[in-house]
């Protein structure tokens, strides 16, 4: 329940990157010795993805609330439970890991928003086979086998995917040789995946760049790593100060991974200010129309685009939003609409006729970025908004709740249990 009309002043301490966390985490089970990830984010994938590595026989341990010691002696490949793996679109990580230790995979479907029509994970099988393993999905998921192991192949991309070259880093650090990926995503997570795998004596060159070239080793041994700020949590935060007006500084951020956002939001009238690991953002919540079009990194983030989209429709004058990356990506902007905002839209593209006055309503989280869209239009809009399905929003903001309550919002959670749910189930809404 979110009471909006409020400006937002003061700080926000930003947390570990939800979408690097996932990978490295993943990447734990590559290694038999103990590695500790500082700076973990509480968010629901985290916990849902070590929950998946314990079942498979990997160890955790909490050292304090954000750090993390796992140590995969014990990893049983071809192990994972179907229901976790169904939660988590990341879970699809294990086919590489799981070929590169032993040259078999099997795994369910992997779950995730539902923000692209099918989120095919064809350049992750087809990047499988060209190094050695035959690939097959049917109604349970994927298997594969390279019953000799994998060997090294020169892998290129239609288009520069995420878990795609995650996955084949991760199949290709201990496979003899030397694998290269072209037209690799260059994502600031996988730069962190790459430095992660180095410091445990991978042989990972160019991550961040399109060519990536990975020389497998024998084994990998432990260390400790601290998990890069997440871009997306501080954009989100930028926007909701942008569309609310005030002054809020986020501490802890690496102010070049928001690079075409801080450069939007300055288009847009908001004054941003870049520290050497901070940012301060100053609006009188009075925004100029702009054009979006989402890109891979260093591009507009897709992720960053339902958030933007409510900027949008409130600011002063038209605008559009090119979204191509993911279609069906506008889901948010049926649910906008019960707040007043008539923005039209086709899978690609929509039409921020801007201007929209925003009112409180009961609305509903359609995904991870969807959720976080209502949260800033319930923060602008006067009137106490209800947000459903806040679950989704759990998967990757670390107590945005609590971060927004130390800058002034006015903010809830109400946990609703349905007389027929049990109570251990701990359903909430
Ligand atoms: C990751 C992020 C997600 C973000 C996306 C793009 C995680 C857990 N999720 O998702 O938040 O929105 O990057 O920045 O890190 N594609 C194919 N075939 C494939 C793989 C991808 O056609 O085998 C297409 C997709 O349909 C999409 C585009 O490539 O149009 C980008 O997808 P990808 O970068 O793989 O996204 P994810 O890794 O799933």
């Amino acid at each position: 329940m979110i009471t909006g009309g409020r400006r937002l002043n003061g700080t926000i301490a930003i947390s570990g990157m939800k979408n690097a966390a996932l990978p490295i985490l993943f990447a734990c089970a590559l290694n038999r010795e103990t590695c500790v990830l500082q700076n973990v984010p509480s968010v629901s994938d985290v916990l849902t993805t070590l929950s998946i590595l314990e079942e498979m026989g990997v160890s955790i341990e909490w050292r304090s609330p954000t750090t993390v010691a796992i140590n995969a002696a014990g990893f049983r490949p071809c192990t994972s439970p179907d229901a976790l793996v169904d939660k988590i679109r990341a879970s699809s990580y294990l086919m590489g890991v799981e070929l590169g230790i032993c040259g078999r995979t099997r795994i369910a479907y992997p779950g995730g928003c539902k923000i692209g029509t099918a989120r095919p994970l064809n350049y992750h099988t087809s990047g499988f086979e060209i190094m050695g393993a035959e690939m097959e999905t049917n109604g349970y998921g994927f298997h594969g086998e390279a019953p000799n192991g994998l060997h090294e192949g020169k892998i290129t991309f239609d288009s520069p995917s995420v878990g795609a070259t995650v996955n084949i880093i991760l199949a290709a650090v201990l496979t003899p040789g030397v694998t290269t990926i072209i037209n690799a995503a260059r994502e600031p997570h996988i730069v962190a995946l790459g430095n992660f795998l180095n410091m445990c004596g991978a042989k990972v060159t160019g991550a961040g760049t399109s060519e990536i070239h990975i020389e497998g080793v024998s084994a990998l041994h432990g260390c400790t790593y601290p998990i890069i700020p997440d871009m997306i949590e501080a954009g989100t935060y930028m926007a909701a100060v942008a569309g609310t007006g005030g002054c809020v500084t986020l501490t802890g951020v690496i102010p070049k991974h928001l690079e075409s956002v801080t450069s939007k939001l300055r288009d847009m009238g908001v004054d941003v200010e870049e520290g050497e690991d901070s940012i301060t953002v100053s609006s009188n919540g009075q925004l100029k129309a702009a054009q979006i079009t989402t890109a891979p990194y260093p591009g507009f983030p897709t992720d960053m685009q339902p958030q933007f989209g409510v900027l949008l429709a409130v600011a002063n004058g038209a605008g559009i939003i090119q979204e191509k990356v993911w279609e069906q990506r506008f889901a948010y902007l049926d649910e906008l609409a019960r707040m007043g905002a008539s923005v039209p839209y086709n899978s690609f593209t929509a039409f921020t006729p801007g201007n929209q006055k925003l009112h409180a309503s009961s609305v509903t989280a359609t995904d991870l970025r969807g959720g976080a869209a209502m949260v800033i239009a319930a923060l602008i809009a006067e009137g106490t908004t209800e947000i459903k399905n806040i679950h989704y929003i759990d998967r990757g903001y670390d107590n945005l709740i609590g971060k927004l309550r130390e800058v002034g919002a006015c903010i809830v959670r109400e946990e609703v249990f349905l007389e027929s749910t049990p109570l251990s189930a701990g359903s909430s809404s």
